[in-house]
C-alpha cells in the first residue's frame, strides 16, 4: 500500500484509475493539494483549489459483485461524516445518495468509479472531496456549496480530518468485508437528513415526488409517491431536491 501525493494533478480519480490499471495495491491512497480538472457526479466539475481541501481517491480491490459497489460509497460517506463531526465538531448530514451537507449546503462529495469484467470487479476507485478551508465559492456555487471553515468561522486542520477519515474508513471497511454491512447502513440512516421527509427525485426520464421511507442494501431510495406506490430508486442517474 502506498500513498501517492501530488502538489497538483488533473483529477485524483483519473490518477488512481491509471495506477490501479498498472497494479497499485488495495488500500493505496492518491491525494493532491490541487486538482485542475476535478470531477463531480453526473459529469459535473468539482472545484479543487490549492491547499484548501482534501482531494483524494482510494484504490480498492474488493471481493464483491459489481451491484454491491454502492455499499462502498455508503461506507465512505459514513466515515467522512463521522470524521468531520469528530474532528471539527461541525454537525453534518448525509443527503441521499452520498452528499455531505452542512446547513443544507454541500461540504463533501464522493465519486466512485470501477473497472469490472466477466470475472467480477478489477478495481474500485472511491474519490472524496472535502471543502475544508475554502473562503468562498464563485457564482451559483455560493448558494449550494460551503466549507468547514465557513461553517466554523475558523480554519480547520486538513491533516486531522484526513487521519480521522482514514481510521474510520478502515474500521467500517473491515465491517463491510466481514459481511456486516447492516451496521454501516444503520449508521448511514442515523446520519441521513432525507428519511421521513418529502423529496423530489429527478432522473433522466422520470420524476418521483413523495416521502423518503428508507434506503436498502443496494443504496436504493424507497419513496412513497402521491398515489401510494413505493418506488425504488437506484442512485444511478438522478438528483434529489427538497
Ligand atoms: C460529487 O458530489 O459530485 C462527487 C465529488 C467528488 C470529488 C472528488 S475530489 C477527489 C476525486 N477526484 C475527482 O476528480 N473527483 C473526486
Amino acid at each position: 500500500r502506498k500513498i501517492y501525493y501530488y502538489p497538483a494533478t488533473a483529477s485524483t480519480n483519473e490518477e488512481a484509475k491509471k495506477l490501479a490499471g498498472e497494479g497499485a495495491h488495495h488500500g493505496s491512497l492518491v491525494i493532491a493539494e490541487e486538482q485542475t480538472g476535478g470531477k463531480g457526479r453526473m459529469g459535473r466539475v468539482w472545484l479543487s483549489p490549492p491547499r484548501v481541501g482534501i482531494w483524494m481517491s482510494i484504490i480498492l480491490r474488493p471481493v464483491i459483485q459489481p451491484y454491491e459497489a454502492p455499499r462502498i460509497t455508503m461506507t465512505g460517506a459514513v466515515a467522512a461524516a463521522k470524521a468531520i463531526r469528530e474532528r471539527t465538531g461541525v454537525t453534518c448530514h448525509i443527503k441521499w445518495p452520498n452528499d455531505i451537507l452542512v446547513e443544507g449546503k454541500k461540504v463533501a462529495g464522493i465519486l466512485t468509479e470501477m473497472s469490472a469484467d466477466i470475472d467480477g470487479i478489477n478495481y474500485v476507485v472511491m474519490g472524496i472531496g472535502i471543502n475544508v478551508n475554502n473562503d468562498d465559492f464563485p457564482g451559483e456555487l455560493k448558494e449550494i456549496a460551503t466549507s468547514l471553515k465557513i461553517a466554523k468561522g475558523e480554519a480547520q486542520d486538513r491533516l486531522d480530518i484526513l487521519t480521522g477519515f482514514l481510521f474510520r474508513f478502515e474500521d467500517y471497511y473491515n465491517c463491510l468485508e466481514a459481511g456486516e454491512f447492516k451496521k454501516i447502513l444503520e449508521e448511514w440512516r442515523l446520519l441521513c437528513c432525507n428519511l421521513g421527509r418529502r423529496v423530489r427525485v429527478v432522473g433522466r426520464n422520470f420524476t418521483v415526488e413523495g416521502i423518503a421511507l428508507d434506503v436498502d442494501d443496494d443504496g436504493a431510495l424507497l419513496v412513497r409517491s402521491e398515489n401510494g406506490r413505493v418506488e425504488r430508486i437506484l442512485s444511478g442517474d438522478v438528483s434529489l431536491r427538497a
